[in-house]
């Protein structure tokens, strides 16, 4: 069987990090995409270490010739692209009233119109296989809302009804699109900053989680590594709530 080339966005840290990694153990080659190659050398370091194929890319994932620049790099190198994980985020913390044009612009640019471009520049070559999976990593606020989070939960809702859109145009392709909305993952540079803003004990957090732990970047990474996989063909458009069984609609 072919190798089959996935490009992971965000991948040099926290879910984008144990994602590439996953989807490396399972026998991919990866791009490893974040805003700058220095920045991937430790997961790409990690992967090579374990035996697998890996890629440093660097791009800002809102900028167009950035985001193309760095798929034609890892197609000329390692083939053509068929798997893509948007996980690239950036999260804000504004009241209502007080959210500016500029902040939601970098915010919805990052992260609504950074997958768009992403899938752009990579559906050529999924359509040209008649094969694809895209993951889109979402947020659980797109499903409950959260005080103080417009800007952010709002470009989640996007990323989630993206996921429904592409899945319809891309089906007949054998393309398949969903999305995780990660709830509570802990460890990562973003959940430290909730962590920090909103100050919730975690027994408290722990008492909405029917399984009574928070998530870890691998449990995303399990999730992603699923709906990537050949037996997740008829899955497509979806929303796979991995956060311990939290209630969230
Ligand atoms: N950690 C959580 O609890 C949580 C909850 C809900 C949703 N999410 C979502 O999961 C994804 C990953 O979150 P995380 O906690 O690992 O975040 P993180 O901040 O730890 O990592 C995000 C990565 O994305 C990269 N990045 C940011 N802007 C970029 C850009 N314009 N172009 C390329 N790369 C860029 C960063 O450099 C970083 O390496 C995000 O989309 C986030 O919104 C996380």
């Amino acid at each position: 069987m072919s190798v089959k080339t996935a490009i992971v966005t965000g991948a040099a840290a926290g879910i984008g990090a144990a994602c590439a990694k996953r989807l490396a153990s399972d026998g991919m080659a990866v791009g490893v995409l974040d805003l700058d190659e220095e920045r991937c050398a430790d997961t790409v370091a990690a992967i090579k270490a374990a035996g697998g194929i890996a890629m440093a890319l660097g791009a800002d994932v809102s900028n167009r010739e950035q985001v193309f620049a760095a798929v034609a790099k890892l197609r000329a190198e390692l083939g053509p692209v068929t798997v893509l994980v948007n996980n690239a985020g950036v999260t804000d913390f504004t009241k209502f009233e007080d959210i500016e044009d500029d902040r939601w612009d970098f915010v919805f640019a990052v992260n609504v119109r950074g997958p768009m471009l992403m899938v752009q520049a990579v559906i050529e070559d999924m359509k040209s296989a008649h094969w694809g999976r895209i993951v889109n990593i979402s947020s659980s606020s797109a499903q409950t809302g959260a005080i103080g989070m417009v800007t952010y939960s709002s470009s989640k809702g996007a990323v989630v009804t993206m996921t429904r859109s592409m899945a319809q145009e891309f089906g007949p392709y054998g393309i398949t699109v969903n999305n995780i909305p990660p709830g509570s993952v802990m460890g990562t540079i973003m959940s430290e900053a909730n962590r920090d803003r909103f100050q919730i004990p975690t027994e408290v957090l722990l008492s909405t989680i029917p399984v009574r732990r928070l998530g870890e970047v691998n449990d995303i990474a399990h999730g992603c590594s699923y709906l990537c996989s050949e037996g997740a063909s008829y899955v497509t458009g979806q929303t796979l709530g991995v956060n311990g069984g939290r209630v969230v609609s």
